[in-house]
């Protein structure tokens, strides 16, 4: 008895500082905790920016990508892929190779991802990836506006899973140029489609966490 009051007791007050150091609200989104928009609250390693209100994460090349949304419980969160620029097929962060996580970051690009390269090069058809007429890829060509620079350029797909890179998205000129993603893809309607780069985050040690 007296075990389980005392135990409850640390899990408690573990709890209660828990949310002590969770960081304030960045316009609609809540900030969880160990992410961190202050040096007061979250874990520094596990840092994000609050910019206007707009929550975002920055890549080792130096480019912030916008937060839409953040999954606590699974140590997930889902940021916007680059704009492709109007009338090109290049996406913004281009001239940075694309998206890149420092190797030490405590986050890492998920394997939920089907991230979609366009205007390649012929010899990316010697990797394996899904450039065929059916690839999803060709259905944001043709179906959504922002794809649209990128029609008639060889373009494919594939499942960023776990035999792959989970710290990069790689395009460059001469290569690929541009690419979307989008997150647990089941349907061939884009209307289903979740746009998004979903990255999971290592939890901080219990240590950490209690600040010891
Ligand atoms: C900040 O956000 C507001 C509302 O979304 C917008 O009107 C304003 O232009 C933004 N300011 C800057 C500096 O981005
Ligand atoms: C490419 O993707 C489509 C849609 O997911 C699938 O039907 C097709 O079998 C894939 N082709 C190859 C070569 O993997
Ligand atoms: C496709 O990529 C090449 C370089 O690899 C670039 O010069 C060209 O402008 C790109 N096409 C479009 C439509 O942006
Ligand atoms: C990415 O991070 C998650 C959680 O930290 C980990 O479980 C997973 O193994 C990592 N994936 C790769 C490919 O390193």
């Amino acid at each position: 008895m007296l075990v389980l009051i005392l135990f409850s007791l640390v899990s408690s007050t573990s709890h209660a500082s828990l949310l002590s150091n969770a960081c304030p609200k960045c316009g609609n989104l809540d900030v969880p905790y160990p992410l961190s928009t202050h040096e007061t609250c979250g874990l520094s390693n596990y840092k994000v920016y609050c910019k206007n209100g707009s929550l975002e994460f920055l890549s080792a090349e130096g480019f912030y990508y916008q937060i839409l949304s953040i999954n606590q419980l699974e140590n997930r969160l889902i940021i916007s892929p680059p704009l492709i620029q109007k009338r090109t097929c290049q996406s913004s962060d281009l001239s940075l190779g694309g998206l890149r996580i420092d190797d030490n970051s405590p986050f890492n690009i998920s394997s939920r991802n089907t991230v979609m390269l366009f205007n390649c090069s012929d010899n990316i058809l010697l990797s394996p990836l899904n450039c065929s007429l059916t690839s999803p890829c060709r259905v944001f060509e043709d179906k959504v506006k922002e794809g649209k620079g990128c029609r008639n350029t060889l373009c494919c797909s594939y499942l960023k899973d776990s035999s792959m890179n989970s710290h990069r998205i790689r395009i460059r000129v001469g290569g690929c140029s541009a690419y979307t993603s989008a997150v647990d893809l089941k349907s061939s309607t884009v209307d289903d489609w979740q746009f998004g780069i979903e990255l999971q985050w290592l939890p901080p040690t219990e240590t950490l966490r209690l600040g010891v």
